[in-house]
């Protein structure tokens, strides 16, 4: 398992269901990777896709974006931790707001997952976040508490689990919470139990060249998780330069 102690920061790059071959050669060619290598950049392909980077990338860390929760058997068209680990894969999304919205994945399947990706010595990158609904009526700490009781396994500590604070509705909407807002919701999640007082948290929701670095320079804002922006290489390069 890699030790996330030697880094200061995480630029999580998911890339959803987007890119080719051809997009990643370009990608890869194109991309400025900062000289600071305490700044730990991942980059989550799809996972047919994943064989192909590893091959490839030169300063860059490997990502899934899932993983079942079962080891092995009769589960058709899944991925299995061991598979990742196979293809030398450092880190695992799990709990994505899209796998919980579109997969109906529950806290039991990323609590599943979770465990599995540490036994495996993969990091797990879990991801939680309240819906607009849950923010207008005030909900926000109750989601948040109920995710970190349910979806982090009891083996979860500061070095084998990255946590990503992404508020739904921030996700894909060019919407952000204010600087403020960030800073206070990552810090009742590092002081929800003391458990958490160490855990690395990233921001995730509309990160950009333009937002990117005044929210990764709050205190306890370890990192970003960059879905659309993390497509373009020269924006991608802007978010990570040193
Ligand atoms: P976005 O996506 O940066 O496009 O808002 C973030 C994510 O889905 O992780």
């Amino acid at each position: 398992m890699i030790n996330l102690n030697k880094f200061s920061s995480y630029f999580v790059a998911n890339w959803k269901l987007n890119g080719d071959f051809n997009f990643i050669d370009q990608f890869l060619d194109q991309l400025k990777i900062p000289k600071n290598d305490s700044k730990c950049v991942v980059i989550c392909p799809t996972s047919v896709h994943l064989n192909y980077i590893s091959t490839k990338k030169k300063g860059l860390y490997l990502g899934a974006q899932n993983v079942s929760q079962y080891k092995s058997g009769a589960f058709t068209g899944e991925i299995s931790c061991q598979s990742l680990l196979d293809l030398k894969v450092d880190f695992c999304i799990v709990g994505h707001s899209e796998r919980r919205q579109k997969y109906f994945e529950t806290e039991i399947d990323v609590n599943q997952k979770t465990q599995q990706l540490i036994d495996a010595k993969v990091i797990p990158i879990v991801c939680i976040g309240e819906t607009l609904e849950d923010k207008e009526n005030k909900r926000t700490t109750n989601i948040l508490a109920k995710q970190l009781d349910d979806g982090i396994p009891e083996i979860s500590n500061s070095n084998n689990t990255l946590i990503a604070y992404e508020p739904v509705w921030a996700i894909g909407t060019g919407l952000t919470p204010t600087l403020d807002e960030i800073y206070q919701t990552h810090e009742f999640i590092k002081n929800y139990d003391t458990k958490f007082n160490n855990f690395k948290i990233l921001y995730g929701g509309s990160v950009k060249a333009s937002n990117a670095k005044k929210i990764v320079s709050l205190s306890n804002v370890d990192g970003a998780l960059i879905g659309g922006a993390s497509l373009k290489h020269d924006e991608f390069g802007k978010i990570i330069e040193d």
